[in-house]
């Protein structure tokens, strides 16, 4: 008999069930992406049970209400490491050749193996306890339809450049990235090619850069987000990039005939002690509504010359938008930070324009930290 107990046990249980989805749904490019869909939210009991659901081709809706640590699943390498030249805690690579000295290396394998992610996947983590350690998981072999919510991904050999990259995007379309955090991560905390990433959604995530093993040898991440894809269109809205040192983010390259479409709106870029955007060739980008708070290079004096941007900083480059897009731009915002030139390409607005009803709009910069810091991250949906 277990009357009260059990009508407890259940109303615990409905109330996991209503919680249990994924909030919300993908503004921008990835607009439409519907994940897992309606299938029954099922909690993972092993690690193995995790990785196998991730992969697999049935639609599911995983739920992650506790730390999966994968640190020790696929046993340690030790071998020997390059050091950099920031003493005691620089950075290390894990690499063939080292110009200066070596030194013993000892990091985990499963961080440079992510898990492979199948298609019509959401993986949701509960309220603030969902979290993935050790791995990250990689979204290849044309697979599309996939939702990353409210996640933190964390401990992938930070002390080692090469020791693991979060999310990959290689091959992909229709990613929502959503309400994650990224800490202390090896290398990427999103990386995309050679492969297409396609329609990508990153919002609302937290990229925090803190770190005791800086390659830049001041405390603060400098692999942040690499986006070389094949064919990416990128929404990056309400992100909060904090304490890094660069690649946040690097985007295109000249190694594939890629096109990358790029349309960043209201993020918060705080104590970047190096570079915030650096724009390679093949790319159109409009940056509008975003704020820059001690960040000490908001973009690269070569992204100006190698990128299509449309760069938003005076009211001539606001209303400019207006005959392309239909709206006036926000401008982008500088506190205690470098200098961010305005830039007005005409082919970045026309390129955009072909996809303006994946423009998503924009809010006052004024209100970008306050909302960002309040907004972003995981545990705020
Ligand atoms: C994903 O869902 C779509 C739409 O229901 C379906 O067409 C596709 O085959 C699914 N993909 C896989 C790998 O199950
Ligand atoms: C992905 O799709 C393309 C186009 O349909 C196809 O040529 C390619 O072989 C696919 N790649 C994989 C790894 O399935
Ligand atoms: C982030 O950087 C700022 C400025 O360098 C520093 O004051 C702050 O302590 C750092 N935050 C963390 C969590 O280390």
């Amino acid at each position: 008999m277990c009357m009260a107990a059990c009508i407890l046990l259940l109303a615990g249980l409905a109330a996991r069930e209503a919680l249990a989805q994924v909030r919300g749904s993908a503004v921008g490019f990835a607009a439409g992406t519907t994940g897992g869909g309606s299938a029954k939210p099922q909690y993972p009991s092993t690690l193995a049970e995790l990785e196998s659901w991730l992969s697999d081709s049935t639609p599911r809706v995983i739920m992650i209400s506790q730390t999966w640590d994968f640190t020790n699943h696929q046993g340690m390498t030790t071998e020997k490491c390059c050091q950099n030249s920031c003493q005691p805690n620089g950075q290390f690579w894990i690499m063939d050749t080292c110009d200066a000295a070596w030194v013993s290396c000892t990091y985990a394998n499963a961080a440079r193996n992510p898990i492979q992610v199948g298609s019509n996947k959401s993986v949701v983590g509960v309220g603030s306890s969902g979290y993935i350690k050790g791995r990250g998981l990689r979204v290849i072999n044309n697979a599309s339809n996939v939702i990353i919510q409210n996640i933190h991904f964390t401990g992938l050999n930070s002390q080692y450049v090469w020791g693991g990259d979060a999310i990959t995007l290689d091959g992909a379309d229709k990613v929502w990235i959503d309400h994650c955090k990224f800490s202390l991560i090896g290398r990427q905390m999103i990386v995309s090619g050679w492969g297409a990433a396609g329609h990508v959604t990153i919002s609302n995530n937290e990229f925090d850069g803190t770190t005791p093993y800086s390659a830049s040898c001041n405390g603060q991440h400098y692999w942040v987000l690499l986006l070389l894809g094949l064919k990416d269109y990128y929404t990056f809205v309400g992100n909060y990039v904090h304490n890094v040192s660069g690649r946040a983010p690097h985007m295109g390259t000249d190694y594939t005939k890629s096109e990358i479409i790029f349309h960043g709106v209201n993020n918060y870029f705080k104590n970047v002690g190096g570079h915030a955007f650096d724009i390679d060739v093949n790319t159109y980008v409009l940056l509008e509504g975003n704020y820059f708070d001690n960040a000490d290079t908001p973009i690269t004096s070569a992204s100006l010359t190698k990128s299509s941007l449309y760069s938003v900083v005076t009211v001539d480059d606001a209303s400019g938008c207006t005959s392309n897009l239909g709206y006036i731009c926000e401008w982008n915002r500088l506190s205690n930070s470098g200098s961010f030139p305005s830039s007005r390409s005409s082919e970045a607005l026309s390129k955009l324009s072909a996809h303006k009803s994946s423009l998503v709009g924009h809010y006052g910069v004024a209100d970008v930290p306050k909302s960002v810091v309040a907004n972003a991250g995981i545990g705020k949906i």
